[in-house]
């Protein structure tokens, strides 16, 4: 499969691993070593998979798919989020082409649920002393995953657990990635998100929904979804998201709030999936 892998333009380099802590933490070591753009790092297993906001990512043996892009795109900075959407609309395909009669969102900016529960994560991470150097977009997939634990069965999901069957990881990465080549194509061109918006929109869980949109150093305060109680947070509502890749909000009076994904979580006012 490996082969196959290189026949996608942006991979140029791959590097697997039986075990490792992080696949994002090797890549940004070959980074800094200054291995090539289009370096591929996988594993079967992490002991350390790391999550956004500092949270971990359960990364049990063979049963997902644990990768990491190394990428060098000549862009600005502040462009780097928007990467995390282009892996976030690939992996809502690829799972959408595996689970076709489920329903597959994104949660912006960077989980993908199956059926209302988190079955990808990506986390996207830069090194940039004065200028960009590389950029590394790490990838979850719980695919054959039996089960989670008792702190994320009610939230967590695998393919294996939606469909009732074992898929085949090496697949799901190829295809995960041959979309991901061809949104990363478009993006350099464009240099923004605007050819994926609509498509991007149409997978977007909150899109045109009431959400809060909760400043990420009260996040902790709302950790319990169920529970989720909300004190100056304004009601908003979801109008997808902009060419930045940022979340174009509007309250009820009409007035539009552009809302970071570095800076914000969202929550449904009335569900946690949101
Ligand atoms: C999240 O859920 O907040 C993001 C999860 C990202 C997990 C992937 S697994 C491969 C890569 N290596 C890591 O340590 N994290 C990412």
């Amino acid at each position: 499969m490996s082969n196959k892998l290189f026949s996608l333009p942006i991979i140029n380099n791959i590097i697997r691993y039986e075990e490792t802590d992080s696949t994002n933490t090797r890549a940004k070591e070959f980074g800094n070593r200054g291995s090539v753009h289009g370096t591929l790092i996988t594993a079967d297993c992490q002991t350390r998979g790391k999550g956004r906001l500092g949270r971990n990512f359960a990364s049990p043996s063979k049963s997902g798919i644990y990768m990491s892009l190394l990428l060098r795109p000549e862009i600005d900075i502040n462009a780097i989020s928007e990467v995390t959407l282009l892996a976030g609309l690939s992996v809502a395909k690829a799972i959408k082409m595996e689970s076709s009669n489920h329903d597959v969102k994104i949660k912006w900016p960077n989980d993908v649920l199956v059926d209302n529960k988190k079955i990808s994560g990506i986390l996207t991470e830069a090194n940039f002393d004065k200028k960009l150097n590389y950029i590394i977009v790490g990838i979850g997939i719980n695919v054959n995953t039996p089960f989670f634990d008792d702190s994320i069965k009610d939230t967590a999901t695998s393919l294996f657990l939606t469909c009732n069957k074992t898929f085949d990881t090496e697949e799901i990465l190829y295809n995960t990635l041959n979309l991901f080549n061809d949104y990363y194509d478009i993006w350099i061109k464009d240099k923004d998100l605007k050819s994926i918006i609509t498509e991007y929109n149409d997978f977007l869980i909150s899109y045109n929904k009431d959400i809060y949109v909760v400043p990420h150093e009260l996040s902790k305060k709302y950790e319990n979804p169920y529970n989720i109680e909300i004190d100056n947070l304004e009601p908003m509502i979801c109008k997808g998201i902009n060419t930045n890749g940022e979340m174009i909000c509007e309250n009820h009076n009409g007035k539009i709030e552009i809302v970071r994904s570095g800076e914000v979580s969202i929550r449904g006012l009335h569900s946690y999936a949101i």
